[in-house]
């Protein structure tokens, strides 16, 4: 199981596979303590595989996805659902969240909505947008059948399909395996011991031994859930998972104490029986720690995760550590010296990740009191994400009144995340201690906490204002709820105002089924013509079933060894030495080589500038690679390359983010204008100029850069097996750094666990290093980044800064319009001018703006180099626009036939349509006055509603890059294999391509397979990128099956009642060629900088999407409500999966504008480096009604069978939930007393949308000293 990748998994949320699950027997004799909290003989966990160490899992039984269904036999119904619904597109995620809902279904057959949802809620995708997994699990819970119906009839499909689902039957579930059963029961248990190369692991068989061996190890940490632990400790790990002290709880009068070993799952169903069974004044301590509880991480960190090995983390974001302390709580911490009972408050906490416990001591238990008469406790925390995220700040607050009165007798107040452990706020406690609990007493305890609770402006995880203000306005709902408390209790009378009592509502967050509308299929088309149709993709069943096989999913050959990178630790620095002498000496060391041992070219050129493939001498960014290290294991790879050691000498003059000052640009750069810009300044009624930033974007694909290169032995024949969607600029770049021809390079891509554009130029670079290590030691060689190496040295989306100044007439109209772009490209230009084009190009969007000026360079800085992301600069180009349009839009649309500012003349009508379509199916008009009545009636929740329009060019501008080829083979049986140069990354298209080529031959799609991309079959590919994979791929297809359909006519007009197999099986005794190639050239695209005109697009998609958010101005966390979306994709060739591409594009849209966020330390080093530190969308972030609607009546005549590209579009569309959260912010301004324009910078986190409101308490913090902050402001 080492060797299983399954199991050796290395990111909690992002992993194929990463969720397994397990099943634990209870020992009969054990049973008495057991059955008390593990109902039946066998418990079922879902747990992440990446944190579950093997030697943990003795006595256990551990299912993977493949030991559920397989496609070979027998499909479970968890495995057949997600892929009925469409619920997969890349795939990769798709196991996780099999297991994560069978697990659930194991323990209960029939759940709830709610629980589905909050399974989930420990699992990312970064491709669906969650809502078609959402809805394919839906169909377990008890209450279905309305809403199947409601789908089906939505999506155009008769109940048939959901009617044949396979039933869900318990009985026929797997059985815990006998022989552990045995062990259990038989085996004599003794002390456990494994020792691995670096690690000893003792799993002792009682309390006696542990504390014994705590007394021989001190340092040795105690393994308990394994969540906090870091795996490279070379001290001997303890584990006492199997003493019966972990199961152990108890109720008694004066409170309830929990074994420290118990999981937070265990903890939270105990408290959430005690709540039940208490009478509730006894329970506010109890209650406060299950809210928080409910928030702690995900379900699967929670199964195993303990409550002592949250308390002994000390983690100052723990969310348990501030309720335990404030609720009076203790523990009993034991060693071979006695057990000591010690309060778990300010004292307990001695610095970041250090209590008061000595060495060879363990926290045995944890006792929580029973709260008493007139006592309330809260507990609260705000995190970057609602679910699944430490918290920014938390709080648990108790407050005890004299009996009878709000008079009050004692308090605490604790925090988490505004120090290096959990903080009491004793002086703010003093001011309220004795005086009545009312709002002058608080406002002096505000006084005393800005006072108190402080953090410099360098603090550790920045956000300082925004922390601070936290702790203020975590305390004001706290009051509400103690005046809310006192008054249900007769305590005190009157009535709080009723919008006041909005800062202690939750956010709504049911999710509703949601509503896909497309255009059925022509009356009269065949049956078996799947175009048109919602056909499943292709390879969802092997997603579902982990049969689907990913580059590194490829066994292990023969003499295999695996490469490591060593990067750079300086933004700009030369090299004076590279000493690889200690790691060249370490176990299984083979390789260690750099730029100086590259045989043939040792740089790509992109847009005609050199990138270097190794550093040469100089440094330019932090992650920049330096030197490669080739060993027989990935393990040993790694540690020698942490042994290579570079000395550097600092460079001067490292530009972050002051490029634009310093001028520092890659050329060319690019302007644009049309009318007369000077002119119309002058005669415009108003002008308005500012500057906004939006911040870059981490493409989160959930496979890592991955490749394998297996020297052939022979003639320097090289093959490359690679996540790329470039495979020929793969080939190439190999050819070129080992200076060979390119025909003996070949490039194979099965399918790739998302790219998103991630996986062009990188992808490259990193084969080419891969392939010369694959050269030197004549071995396969494999390379696969981790996450925290993929985010360092593959860059991300081009942060960008946009300078504008706006005219506008009184009545709305906009004359005119000046905006700079200026893009981060990092340290190398990669796309970057490309990226700067694109943004000139869509600086319209959708409006006609006569005078119009736009100006983009791409900044040179020493931060890693910038590539494409989906969308290629669009999502960030009509960002101003937008922005000065504000609730002008309408009146600014393109309205008639018309020239685009580079002269491409277009008919604005489907955009029309589509406007006004989805104002109406949105109700805009009438809820834009319910919002408005909501804001009127709360002061701490506001409401913002937003329509945004999008008008997107299709195409490379570059008219080369449209052509396309493909090869199709029929075999004798009538089998079909197609090739083409498209790669599948999740967006269907070898489910499309297989939808054409049946339509063109004739035949069941089932004839049709595509097995991989590969140079060899099909050579000089384009990338897979701007939206046009199925346009030009289908349309080379299409050639190749027309050529083949033609020649077969003669046998088919000879036996016309004959069968496909029948007329092949001729045709090859006739001597007619089965195989045909095809080509498609592509429109003459181009674009003319000098004379600023061109027609760089085939085509244009359009599209709008209203969405309406509600906003916590406390806090800044915000709920999209509803989004309606009306894409035009022309004809659509598979709806269901276009409807996932709009869907899943928008939710990384969400992601980009309001929640995902780069940090760079002031050095440039990437602190956001895995899901830890960046967040991206997850199941609690998908707006709780989202409607998609395909416009009808549309066709194109530049696309295949009429339709429209799709893949990247709707990136755009997610900046309707940031200008909803826009207005929402504006209305809290209002109720603030600021009026006027403000400036809201994306992503509009928390952080930001809250400091905008300007409520009291962000306004009572003062402004910092200028020291220098945490992190850079970007771009
Ligand atoms: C993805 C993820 C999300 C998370 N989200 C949250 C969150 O939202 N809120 C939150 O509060 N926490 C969160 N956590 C932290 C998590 O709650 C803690 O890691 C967990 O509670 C630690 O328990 P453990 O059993 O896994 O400890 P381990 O990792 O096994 O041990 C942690 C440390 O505690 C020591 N230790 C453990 N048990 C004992 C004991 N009985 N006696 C003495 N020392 C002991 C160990 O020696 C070790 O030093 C998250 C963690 C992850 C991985
Ligand atoms: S399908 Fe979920 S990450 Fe690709």
């Amino acid at each position: 199981t080492q060797e299983d990748k399954r199991v050796r998994c290395v990111c909690v949320e992002s992993l194929k596979e990463g969720i397994f699950h397990y099943s634990l027997y209870h020992q009969p004799r054990r049973r008495a303590v057991s059955e008390l909290w593990f109902p039946s003989l066998c418990s079922h966990f879902s747990v992440n595989a990446c944190l579950m160490p093997v030697c943990q899992l003795h006595g256990a039984a551990v299912t993977t996805v493949e030991g559920i269904g397989s496609t070979k036999t027998r499909l479970h119904p968890v495995q057949e659902r997600i892929a009925k619904a469409h619920g997969s597109q890349c795939g990769f995620c798709t196991p996780g969240m099999v297991m994560s809902i069978y697990t659930l279904l194991r323990n209960k057959p029939q759940p709830t909505m709610e629980e589905i949802r909050e399974t989930l809620g420990g699992n990312l995708c970064r491709c669906t947008g969650y809502r078609p997994i959402i809805d394919g699990y839906r169909t377990f819970c008890e209450v279905i059948s309305s809403f199947i119906s409601g789908f089906l009839h939505a999506v155009g499909e008769s109940l048939e399909p959901f009617q044949k689902l396979l039933p869900l039957d318990p009985t026929q579930e797997l059985i815990f395996p006998p022989e552990l059963i045995r062990m259990a029961e038989l085996e004599e248990r003794a002390t456990q011991t494994f020792r691995g190369e670096r690690m000893t692991w003792i799993s002792p068989i009682s309390l006696d031994e542990l504390l014994q061996l705590k007394s021989q190890h001190p340092q040795a940490p105690v393994v308990m859930g394994n969540t906090n632990l870091g795996r490279e400790d070379d001290q001997p790990n303890l584990h006492q998972s199997r003493i019966s002290a972990r199961l152990c709880v108890c109720v008694c009068v004066a409170g309830v104490c929990i074994g420290a070993g118990s999981s937070l799952s265990t903890v939270r169903s105990v408290l959430e029986k005690c709540v039940c069974s208490l009478p509730a004044e006894h329970t506010q301590t109890l209650a406060a720690l299950l809210e928080q509880l409910s928030h702690v991480a995900g379900e699967q960190i929670r199964n195993v995760a303990t409550l002592g090995g949250n308390v002994a983390s000390a983690y100052p974001n723990s969310d348990l550590n501030p309720v335990l302390a404030a609720g009076r709580c203790s523990v009993v911490l034991q060693s071979r010296e006695g057990k000591r009972e010690v309060p778990l408050d300010k004292d307990f906490f001695v610095g970041f990740g250090k209590t008061v416990l000595k060495p060879d001591e363990i926290v045995l238990s944890v006792f929580i009191p029973v709260s008493r008469k007139g006592e309330v406790v809260r507990a609260f925390r705000h995190a970057p994400r609602k679910e699944n995220a430490l918290a920014t700040v938390n709080a648990g607050l108790r407050v005890w009144f004299e009996e009878g009165s709000n008079v009050v007798k004692e308090m605490s107040v604790y925090y988490g995340g505004v120090g290096p452990c959990t903080v009491s706020a004793e002086r703010t406690v003093q001011q309220v201690i004795g005086r009545p609990w009312n709002e002058a007493t608080l406002s002096d305890a505000y006084r005393a906490l800005v006072d108190e609770v402080t953090l410099g402006a360098s603090a550790p995880g920045g956000k300082v204002m925004f922390r601070r203000s936290l702790t203020l306005s975590l305390l004001f709902r706290f009051y509400l709820h103690v005046l809310q408390h006192l008054k249900d209790t007769n305590v005190c009378e009157g009535e709080i105002p009723s919008e006041q009592l909005s800062a202690v509502e939750r956010l709504p967050n049911i999710i509703q089924p949601s509503y896909h509308e497309f255009q059925d299929v022509p009356s009269g088309q065949s049956e078996q013509d799947p175009v048109g149709r919602a056909v499943q993709h292709q390879a969802a069943l092997s997603h579902a079933t982990g049969e689907a096989v990913y580059c590194d999913d490829f066994p292990r050959t023969q003499g295999e060894l695996f490469l490591s990178v060593v990067t750079s630790a300086r933004a700009h620095a030369r090299i004076t030495h590279i000493d690889v002498s200690r790691a060249l000496s370490m176990p299984g060391v083979v390789d260690v080589f750099t730029a100086d041992d590259i045989p043939g070219k040792k740089f790509r050129s992109f847009t005609g500038i050199d990138e270097e493939i190794l550093a040469q001498g100089e440094v330019t960014c932090v992650g920049q690679m330096v030197c490669a290290v080739v060993a027989d294991t990935k393990p040993h790879a790694k540690l020698a390359s942490a042994a290579v050691k570079v000395h550097y000498e600092d460079l001067p003059d490292r530009i972050f983010t002051e490029a634009v000052e310093k001028r520092s640009f890659f050329l060319p750069q690019r302007e644009i204008q049309r009318g007369d810009v000077t002119k119309a300044f002058q005669e415009a009624d108003h002008i308005y100029e500012g500057e906004i930033r939006l911040g870059g974007q981490e493409h989160f694909y959930m496979e890592t850069q991955s490749m394998l290169v297996i020297p052939l032995g022979e003639e320097k024949e090289m093959k490359v097996y690679a996540s790329t969607q470039h495979p020929t600029m793969v080939q190439e770049a190999v050819a070129e750094t080992l200076g060979i021809p390119s025909s003996r390079v070949s490039c194979h891509v099965k399918r790739i666990g998302g790219a998103f554009g991630g996986k062009l130029s990188k992808t490259s670079i990193l084969a080419s290093i891969t392939a010369l290590a694959a050269w030197r030691s004549e071995r396969p060689v494999r390379c696969v980044l981790d996450r925290g190496e993929d985010m360092l040295i593959t860059g991300a989306r081009h942060p960008v800064l946009g300078k504008y100044k706006v005219g506008f007439m009184s009545d709305g109209r906009i004359t005119a319009a000046d905006v700079r772009y200026y893009a981060n490209a990092g340290h190398t230009p990669d796309d970057s001018v490309l990226v700067i084009e694109k943004i000139l190009l869509h600086m319209d969007n959708a409006y006609n703006i006569l005078n119009l000026r736009g100006q983009s360079a791409a900044c040179k800085t020493n931060l890693p180099s910038n590539t494409a992301f989906r969308g290629f600069g669009v999502p960030q180009t009509p960002w101003c626009s937008a922005v000065h349009c504000g609730c002008i839009r309408e009146k600014n649309l393109y309205k008639e036939t018309s020239l685009t500012h580079y002269k491409m003349e277009f008919d604005p009508e489907v955009l029309l349509r589509c406007w006004e379509e989805c104002k109406e199916r949105s109700e805009l008009d009438r809820r834009r006055l319910d919002v408005a009545r909501f804001n009127q009636q709360n002061r701490w929740k506001k409401r913002g509603i937003a329509l945004i329009p999008l008008k997107y060019g299709v195409g490379f501008a570059e008219g080369f890059l449209n052509q396309a080829a493909a090869l199709v083979h029929i075999y004798k049986d009538g089998s079909v294999l197609v090739s083409h140069g498209g790669t599948e990354m999740g967006q269907g298209i070898h489910t499309k391509v297989q939808q054409v080529a049946s339509r063109e031959l004739d035949v069941p799609l089932s004839m049709i397979h595509i097995s991989e991309t590969s140079t060899s079959s099909v050579p000089n590919t384009c990338p897979s990128a701007a939206s046009i994979g199925t346009d030009v791929n289908g349309m080379a297809v299409k050639d190749a099956c027309q050529t083949l359909y033609k020649s077969l006519e003669p046998i088919r007009k000879q036996d016309p009642n004959g069968t496909w197999q029948s007329w092949v099986a001729k045709a090859f005794l006739e001597r007619i060629s089965l195989s045909a190639t095809g080509f498609y050239r592509g429109h003459d695209l181009y674009m003319d900088w000098v004379k600023q005109e061109g027609r760089p697009y085939a085509y244009f998609t359009y599209s709008a999407c209203c969405s309406e958010v509600e906003l916590d101005c406390l806090t800044g966390e915000y709920r999209t409500v509803r989004t309606d979306l009306v894409a035009d994709i022309g004809r659509s060739i598979n709806p269901a999966i276009d409807i996932g591409q709009i869907e899943g594009a928008f939710m990384q849209g969400l992601g980009l504008y309001t929640m995902e966020e780069l940090k760079f330390s002031p050095s440039g080093v990437l602190y956001t480096r895995g899901p830890g530190q960046y967040k991206i969308p997850a199941v609690c972030d998908v707006p709780l009604q989202f409607n998609v609607y395909l416009l009808s009546g549309s066709h194109n005549p530049h696309a295949i069978y009429s339709s429209k590209g799709v893949g990247e579009p709707t990136v755009f569309l997610g900046c309707s939930v940031f200008f909803a959260l826009k207005e929402a912010v504006a209305a809290a301004r209002s109720d603030a007393g600021l009026s006027g324009p403000f400036t809201l910078h994306s992503p509009a986190t928390p952080e930001r949308a809250c400091i905008a409101c300007g409520t009291r308490f962000t306004q009572m913090i003062p402004e910092t000293e200028t020291a220098q902050p945490w992190a850079l402001e970007l771009p």
